[in-house]
């Protein structure tokens, strides 16, 4: 049985004082269904995902990082990131295309891209970013953030000709460009307003059966946008389902 052990955690005032702690729950504990990261500590669970060996080397070659600090942030996510092809895999059987709110470096719509064979689902994948940050912006900046950030994620997608990288601010981005028909969407944006404005466009593109995923739904820090999203929901006749690693799913069922 495996286990995934990162030293990602947020918000920890002192980190040696809390890995001593980590240290000694994985020894008085029988070190089975460990998943420790992204402020998650599992113990006895099956974590079916580590034993899928597709998924696992598109994931360790998609978020490698020559930085070791760098790479433990980028690999915290794996958890998250079998969510999201969980669902991506599970609405390739509905009309529509899928849709990324924002997608950063394109990390996790790469692994989606690579895990579901993309280029031969005949759907298009639309991703949407700023991609650099200034100062006054309301996101915060992030390492990879620049000028040249835009080409290259448009790089990184050169193999798939039917995924759209566009740079813009969403929701005015999504008026440009954006698909009719949705089956899958993740909204990673950050931002209340933002996240709230891309629904008001797309959510009624999200076909019966289609998915949504919040990244930030059940973060504390990101309270902002559960707190405008359970209502925006509550007016569709829905409800959020907050799952262990801070994302939010949303099933559209009809
Ligand atoms: C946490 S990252 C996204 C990570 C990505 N979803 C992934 O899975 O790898 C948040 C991104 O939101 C972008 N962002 C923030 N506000 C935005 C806006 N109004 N329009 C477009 N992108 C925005 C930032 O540039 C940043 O790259």
């Amino acid at each position: 049985m495996k286990n995934f052990v990162n030293s990602c955690f947020y918000g920890v005032s002192d980190s040696t004082e809390f890995f001593r702690g980590v240290q000694q729950a994985l020894k008085e504990l029988a070190p089975y269904g460990i998943f420790c990261g992204d402020n998650l500590f599992t113990i006895g669970r099956n974590l079916g995902f580590l034993d899928d060996a597709v998924f696992m080397s598109i994931f360790e070659r998609n978020t490698h990082n020559a930085d070791p600090k760098q790479q433990e942030i980028e690999r915290t996510v794996l958890w998250r990131t079998h969510v999201l092809t969980w669902a991506a895999r599970s609405c390739l059987k509905f009309e529509g295309d899928f849709v990324e709110c924002a997608c950063y470096k394109g990390t996790s719509a790469k692994i989606i891209c690579e895990y579901l064979d993309f280029n031969n689902t005949g759907k298009h994948y639309y991703l949407y970013d700023l991609f650099e940050h200034e100062e006054g912006m309301d996101h915060h900046s992030m390492p990879a953030h620049g000028s040249s950030l835009y080409q290259q994620v448009q790089q990184r997608f050169a193999e798939h000709p039917n995924v759209h990288v566009i740079q813009g601010s969403v929701p005015e981005a999504l008026l440009l460009k954006a698909p009719e028909k949705i089956a899958f969407m993740h909204l990673d944006i950050n931002s209340a307003a933002a996240e709230i404005g891309a629904l008001e466009i797309l959510f009624d593109r999200i076909v019966p059966g289609g998915m949504l995923v919040l990244d930030d739904y059940g973060w504390l820090a990101y309270s902002a946008q559960k707190q405008a999203e359970d209502p925006f929901f509550a007016k569709h006749g829905l409800r959020v389902l907050e799952l262990p690693t801070g994302q939010g799913l949303v099933v559209k069922f009809r």
